[in-house]
């Protein structure tokens, strides 16, 4: 079982494997606009359910069930709601009920009786400013007592934590998703932060990553996948492996090549669509970094996402993207990521056990006005009306909004003229 505690508080986050399922308290993912998922772990099998509100004095309101194929997901142990249409400037209430099942039949299922679990209370995403402060976490591979106290060393008043990738390593069985996976999601909610998760090369690995999706929801059943927290577009990618798929790595079960060229196409589609140009910021989330860095792996880099990500994003208009996998911090200025034929900036996370844990977190403002990396002491600024954008580490540039609103009617009347 696991001892959680509040960010605030000296001690660290202590994991110890849990011996069985239960007793985990909900965690909450952003996974799509407006859309939050909430899982938790009942102790047999039974039907859950999550109530959930956005003032103390409000109704509670019932979350939509997971279905699959008309069924809703029930008999087993691992239960998910899904909060849809929620204010994001609003703190969320949530609480979970299971009803454990006594006998199933044909015809009639009995229950042994509600039995709730503890409210908690999920920060709003965003400030009624429209701010959203993201704490940014990528490799920690499975380190998990530095998980709360690096998200410390960056602020005490984050809306957002994402889980930028290799956050578990190489997940070898049920156990591993419960402790490495679930139980930092888990830890984070109680601590009153939705996650945003984004699949890394390293949870691909091992015997139970092929189960990660029962634990870690995802936008149409896909690790990738774009959303709208107020002026901001943020698009998370699945980068795959990083090593060929003939690698000896892999004894054959590997084969991202379908999988990432269908990403790619549902890529070029979200550069093109209204929601990408019409937002003020456009952030991409990618664990594999979207340069090619040979110099930095032993192995010859792959056709993997990153490589195949790149050339979609190029002139689209991204304000930056945020990455890990090296396990070396470095920031590619827009200026720095010309080398490597990229049009915004990078910023690559570290990560692994040579860090230091207060260094392993970035803090990412994301305002109407301005996008702000403080440790890089990197911002650019954007006027309200968008006519101008300015950066300190980079060019200024100038954009012709009537242009600008003119493409965004071809798109608007393009995809009109498809329904
Ligand atoms: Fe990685």
């Amino acid at each position: 079982m696991s001892t959680l505690v509040s960010l605030g508080a000296q001690t660290q986050t202590q994991t110890q494997p849990l011996d069985k399922v239960g007793n985990l308290e909900p965690w909450v993912q952003l996974i799509a606009t407006d859309t939050l998922a909430v899982t938790f772990l009942t102790g047999g099998a039974a039907k859950g359910t999550v109530f959930w509100r956005q003032g103390e004095n409000e109704e509670w309101r019932t979350a939509a069930p997971e279905t699959k194929d008309g069924l809703i997901v029930a008999n087993g142990t691992i239960q998910r709601s899904f909060i849809k249409g929620f204010d994001p400037v609003k703190p969320i209430y949530i609480k979970p009920v299971s009803e454990p099942i006594k006998s199933f039949g044909a015809y009639n299922v009995s229950f042994a009786g509600a039995k709730e679990g503890k409210e908690i209370k999920i920060k709003a995403p965003m400030s009624r400013d429209g701010r959203i402060v993201l704490g940014v976490i990528c490799d920690l591979h499975n380190q998990l007592p530095r998980l709360l106290p690096t998200l410390k060393a960056v602020g005490d008043d984050l809306s957002l934590c994402v889980l930028n990738g290799d956050i578990c390593d190489a997940p070898g069985s049920t156990a591993d998703l419960i402790n490495y996976l679930a139980t930092p999601m888990a830890a984070l909610s109680k601590n009153g932060l939705m996650t945003l998760a984004v699949r890394g090369n390293h949870e691909c690995r091992g015997a139970a990553a092929r189960d990660i999706p029962d634990y870690l929801a995802r936008p149409n059943d896909r690790y990738y996948g774009a959303l709208t927290l107020g002026c901001a577009r943020i698009v998370f990618l699945d980068t795959g492996e990083d090593k060929p798929k003939d690698h000896s790595e892999y004894s054959g079960l590997v084969d991202f090549d379908a999988y990432l060229q269908e990403e790619a196409e549902w890529l070029k589609k979200e550069v093109e669509s209204a929601e990408w140009q019409t937002a003020t910021w456009r952030v991409v989330f990618m664990h594999i970094p979207p340069r090619e860095s040979p110099e930095e792996h032993s192995y010859p880099v792959t056709e993997n996402g990153a490589r195949i990500f790149a050339p979609c994003l190029i002139g689209k208009g991204v304000d930056l993207a945020v990455s890990g996998h090296e396990h070396k911090e470095s920031f590619l200025s827009e200026e720095e990521a010309k080398k490597y034929n990229l049009d915004f900036p990078v910023l690559i996370g570290g990560g692994g056990s040579s860090f230091k844990t207060t260094d392993l977190a970035q803090r990412l403002e994301i305002a109407p006005g301005e996008l702000y990396l403080p440790k890089e002491n990197w911002r650019k600024t954007k006027q309200a009306d968008q006519k101008q954008t300015s950066s300190s580490q980079s060019n200024q540039k100038s954009n012709d909004i009537w242009s600008k609103i003119s493409d965004i009617w071809q798109i608007i009347e393009k995809n009109r003229q498809k329904q």
